[in-house]
């Protein structure tokens, strides 16, 4: 094996390069594995961009990128249950060093933040998943007060028949992520907004009542909400993220649940409700035992269908279309679809 590989680093914000770095060797519990594909997701564009988000880079250059796909090539130390050409699937930590990160052809990972890919998935579905489906777990699964705490453990038997929940910005991949969890949990009403052309897609996931979002304003919301559920919701997360969202999420939400939100809460927080930001990474010490718990129970709820990945855009020109793909991620572009480049 060659001991250099190709990495996109960023030099600064918005300028970088194609250049080689070392290939690394995995540290005990680590897995070194070759990148076949990866998902681009907002805060790839954010932390160039953004005030505050900016603050996840600790230090140029760096190696972004938050999810992928590939085959083992090395195993270190103490690591159970994997072997050499497993294919796998996992989060990345860029932003704790470029040996982390998903732009490169080569990057580690504790073995115990990887699922294998189920034989259904292709590479491209399969990095897809990673960071939208985190950020929607943490937010419903993981115990309190990172999460709603439905079910820390992914436990099949867990239900929650007969109750009703909200996801504001269903058209989103992370909302997308939200019905499907929902639907595990069996809630009765699952109700959603995105625009119209998402409702049959967010339908065949489990949702079980669509608004159009282009149709009724963020303010009208709980009062349509309430109608259909017959009364404030047992559960929500808001997957938009905006002022309003939060507003009308929080205003439908039982007193005595929580809220996690995408961005930022800019708003009040009715007495009885929490609500925060959702860190939806599993490399944080908070999240750490609770992604065990994830990434141990994904091959099989991939592969035999519970869960479903995001629909795909696939681009070609491997680690150079990055750019261009991040640019059209941040105008929009591709609406709830979510962009997988092999390389
Ligand atoms: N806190 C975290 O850990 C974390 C992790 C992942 C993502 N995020 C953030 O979560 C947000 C969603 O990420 P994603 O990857 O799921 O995005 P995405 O798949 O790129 O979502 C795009 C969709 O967002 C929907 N949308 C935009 N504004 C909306 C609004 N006001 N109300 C309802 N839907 C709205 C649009 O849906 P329609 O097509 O229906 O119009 C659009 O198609 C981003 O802001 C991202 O930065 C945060």
């Amino acid at each position: 094996m060659s001991q250099t590989q190709k990495a996109l680093f960023f030099t600064s914000a918005h300028s970088y390069e194609i250049s080689s770095r070392p290939i690394p060797k995995p540290s005990p519990g680590q897995i070194l594995v070759k990148v076949k594909s990866i998902s681009l997701n907002p805060i790839d564009w954010k932390v160039q961009d953004l005030p505050g988000f900016d603050l996840l880079i600790k230090q140029y250059p760096a190696v972004l990128g938050h999810d992928a796909a590939g085959d083992i090539v090395e195993i270190g130390q103490d690591v159970l249950g994997f072997s050499e050409n497993d294919r796998v699937f996992f989060q990345c930590g860029g932003h704790l060093g470029v040996e982390y990160g998903a732009f490169q052809e080569y990057t580690l990972v504790p073995a115990e933040m990887a699922s294998k890919i189920p034989s259904n998935l292709s590479y491209n579905q399969a990095a897809s998943i990673p960071s939208a489906l985190t950020t929607a777990t943490v937010s419903l699964f993981a115990p309190t007060p990172n999460g709603s705490g439905l079910n820390p453990m992914f436990d099949p038997n867990v239900k929650y028949s007969g109750q009703s929940a909200f996801v504001a910005g269903g058209g989103t991949s992370v909302g997308q992520f939200a019905i499907q969890l929902f639907k595990t949990l069996d809630f009765k009403y699952i109700i959603t907004n995105s625009a119209a052309e998402h409702f049959e897609y967010l339908k065949s996931l489990g949702a079980t009542h669509l608004i159009d979002r282009n149709e009724v304003p963020d303010q009208d919301l709980p009062k349509i909400i309430e109608g259909i559920a017959g009364g404030k919701v047992d559960s929500a997360i808001d997957a938009a993220g905006t002022p309003t969202t939060q507003a009308a999420t929080l205003a439908c939400l039982k007193s005595g649940t929580h809220l996690g939100t995408v961005l930022p809460l800019k708003t009040e927080v009715p007495k009885g409700n929490t609500a925060g930001m959702i860190f939806g990474s599993t490399w944080s010490d908070s999240n750490r035992e609770f992604g065990k718990a994830q990434w141990a129970k994904l091959e099989g709820l991939f592969g035999t269908g519970i869960l479903k990945p995001c629909r795909i855009v696939e681009l070609s020109g491997g680690l150079e279309a990055i750019i261009a793909g991040l640019r059209d991620l941040k105008a929009d572009k591709y609406r709830g679809r979510k962009v997988v480049i092999s390389l």
